[in-house]
């Protein structure tokens, strides 16, 4: 055995912590200036004000900045970086879902860089330090709070991640309080996305490590139990810690034995025709699970038993075939607008992630790509 396990240093969980925000970000963030990152979305909602009346008392001028948008746009991840330098900020801290957190992990190191970002696109290609950065999840999904990954929309139809040590972030803050406004479809669609993280790092061919193993195991079994009701009673802060709680382990374990062939194949969809991430895993996810079936055997039948009481490869793979229909979501990539023609330049698309497809249990080429895209069609 042969593996080494990083995680984000510091984790609060507690129900009310944006109350109280000013007081716990102060062991890592300096007084003065910081970079709030956020979008409008939750600006308007108002959930970031605990946080921000919290951080003005403790003595912290909130420089806030709130473009951004989902499947963050490299230009508008610069703004955010020119922002902070411009306003000589002294850390960063992230409020919202997984496009904000991976946008202000960026800018907390573009700030600092006189590299751009198109010049740090794949693993290990940063240099140099970045910002004191603290992440708060509004989400129980993306999990980017435990990872040192940002994924960008580099061009109109290209997705590309940033994976490099230095974007692990300082602390995480998990406040169920700030996800019980998420609506149902992105309560499903991102809790989805959570599990899927769970699913692939349990079967990543590289780095598949016990740790992992034991946080994905334990992220299935909470957000498993939970999801359907997180979904149908949105104000059900029990539920909805729990989803945080399983979306941080699992991020946990993809920041280690990192994601596969769902996400690679994710990809295109977002970029091309800008579905929601969680959505696109989990249009994904069944066809994906009966491609690697071969390959997976054996952890599918231990996931199977975790995620759906019953123990089988088969059980894994109806069960999430059923996941979707069961918390609304819809299940074939005909319905959400792909035509049959936009499937080999997707599976194209695709091939680009080799970052990704590295990890997955089977071999996967473009006539794969193309082929679990039809299954999925
Ligand atoms: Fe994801």
């Amino acid at each position: 055995m042969d593996f080494a396990f990083d995680t984000t240093p510091r984790c609060v969980f507690r129900e009310g912590a944006a109350e109280a925000m000013g007081a716990l970000v102060a062991p890592v963030l300096p007084h003065g200036p910081i970079l709030v990152v956020t979008d409008r979305t939750l600006r308007d909602l108002g959930l970031p004000d605990p946080a921000l009346a919290s951080l003005a008392k403790a003595g912290y001028e909130a420089v806030v900045f709130d473009a951004v948008t989902p499947d963050p746009p490299a230009p508008m991840i610069e703004r955010a970086a020119a922002l902070a330098r411009e306003r000589d900020v002294g850390g960063v801290l992230a409020i919202g879902g997984g496009s904000v957190i991976d946008t202000a992990k960026l800018a907390a190191h573009l700030a600092l860089s006189d590299r751009p970002l198109g010049d740090i696109y794949g693993v290990n290609r940063c240099t140099g330090p970045r910002l004191p950065l603290v992440c708060v999840p509004t989400t129980g999904g993306t999990g980017s709070e435990m990872t040192p990954i940002s994924v960008v929309t580099k061009s109109d139809t290209e997705k590309m991640g940033v994976s490099d040590p230095v974007l692990m972030p300082d602390m995480a803050v998990l406040d169920p309080r700030l996800s019980v406004s998420l609506p149902a479809d992105h309560t499903a669609a991102t809790g989805v996305d959570a599990m899927v993280h769970a699913i692939e790092a349990y079967t990543s061919a590289l780095r598949k490590n016990p740790v992992s193993d034991a946080l994905a195991l334990e992220a299935l079994r909470l957000l498993s139990a939970t999801i359907h009701r997180a979904v149908a009673a949105p104000e059900d802060i029990a539920a909805r810690g729990a989803m945080l709680l399983g979306s941080m382990l699992a991020g946990k374990a993809f920041a280690n034995a990192p994601c596969a062939a769902v996400h690679a194949l994710a990809y295109p969809l977002g970029a091309r025709f800008h579905l929601p991430h969680g959505l696109s895993n989990a249009l994904l996810l069944p066809a994906i699970l009966r491609f690697n079936r071969s390959a997976a055997e054996a952890d599918y039948a231990r996931l199977g038993e975790v995620i759906f009481g019953r123990a089988g490869a088969d059980a894994l793979i109806e069960g999430a075939a059923r996941l979707g229909p069961d918390l609304g979501l819809p299940t074939q990539l005909s319905a959400v607008g792909i035509g049959e023609n936009d499937l080999p330049v997707m599976a194209r698309d695709a091939m680009a992630q080799t970052r990704l497809l590295q990890n997955n249990p089977r071999p996967v080429g473009e006539a794969d790509a193309l082929a679990i895209y039809r299954d999925a069609f």
